[in-house]
């Protein structure tokens, strides 16, 4: 296709691609207004972010880093994943890491967890296959990220995984179908679903639904909190109320949501260890 037909779609907010159905929308983000309204005119005063150098993390992840090749991560994550995944490196971890590329996080989780751990990747991309090493633990698939059934042989493979991490495609409506089925199905109890490169949910290009993944973190959080929709005070939750709820209809997704971390182009979501239980208010 010649570029000014590409430049004339972009114009319309649509997106040509080789496969069906060829041609999508695209949805840009409209809501600065929303936003600037919601937080207020003292905080959307204008102001000004700078990049300077600023120290480089320490730690050994940062280390390992440094000394991996074909690996692609913003500077300020590895501090993160760092605090996410220190806890984890006294014992045996199965992690996903959705997007492969040149092979280098795969080999930089090896080196980072502990050495009994399982690293799997997936990308659409089939040359990523070479990094298929079974000897050593490190396991390639090569499929779509938004195909259920391709996520549902991973996880009866290669699953359950103790860590998630999306960094693939970056398209909304991939990574809504990826959290979807993986945070239910394929996540232990206790693990933690990490999506990275958040920033691309405010890029044309790569908003294909109204809804952004940043969007659907927000209604995670609504879902975090579904069991108040059926109240309406604390005193129907309250220790020893004569008339107390001992339970409420919910969706599964607070049952299984214990908490999310949200940084600058990175979500953290933590799987309850258990069902969690009905919040219990306390009057003295
Ligand atoms: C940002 S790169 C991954 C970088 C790598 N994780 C690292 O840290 O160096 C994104 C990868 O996602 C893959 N990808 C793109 N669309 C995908 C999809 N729909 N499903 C799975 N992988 C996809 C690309 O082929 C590319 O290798």
């Amino acid at each position: 296709m010649t570029s000014p037909l590409r430049r004339a779609l972009a114009i319309l907010n649509l997106r040509a691609s080789k496969k069906w159905p060829f041609i999508t929308r695209r949805f840009p983000y409209r809501s600065v207004g929303r936003m600037q309204r919601a937080i207020g005119p003292s905080l959307s005063a204008s102001a000004s972010l700078t990049m300077t150098e600023t120290a480089l993390p320490d730690g050994d992840l940062y280390d390992i880093f440094k000394s991996t090749t074909g690996v692609h991560k913003w500077l300020h994550y590895l501090p993160i994943y760092e605090t996410t995944l220190g806890p984890l490196r006294c014992r045996p971890i199965r992690m996903l890491e959705i997007g492969v590329s040149c092979g280098g996080s795969l080999e930089m989780w090896r080196r980072y967890l502990h050495p009994g751990s399982v690293v799997v990747g997936i990308d659409i991309d089939p040359s990523c296959s070479r990094f298929d090493d079974p000897s050593r633990d490190i396991h390639v698939r090569i499929g779509a990220q938004q195909d259920l059934t391709f996520l549902r042989d991973i996880a009866n493979e290669l699953g359950p995984f103790d860590v998630i991490l999306d960094d693939g495609s970056h398209v909304a409506s991939h990574m809504a179908e990826s959290f979807r089925f993986l945070f239910l199905v394929s996540l232990a109890p206790g693990g933690i679903y990490m999506a990275e490169d958040l920033h691309a949910n405010y890029w044309t290009d790569y908003r294909d639904s109204k809804m952004s993944f940043v969007d659907l973190v927000k209604w995670l959080i609504d879902a975090m909190h579904a069991h108040y929709l059926q109240i309406s005070s604390a005193c129907e939750l309250e220790v020893d109320a004569e008339n107390g709820r001992t339970d409420v209809a919910v969706p599964v997704a607070t049952l299984l949501l214990e908490k999310l971390e949200v940084y600058d182009s990175m979500v953290v979501i933590h799987r309850a260890r258990q069902h969690k239980e009905l919040p219990r208010s306390v009057r003295r």
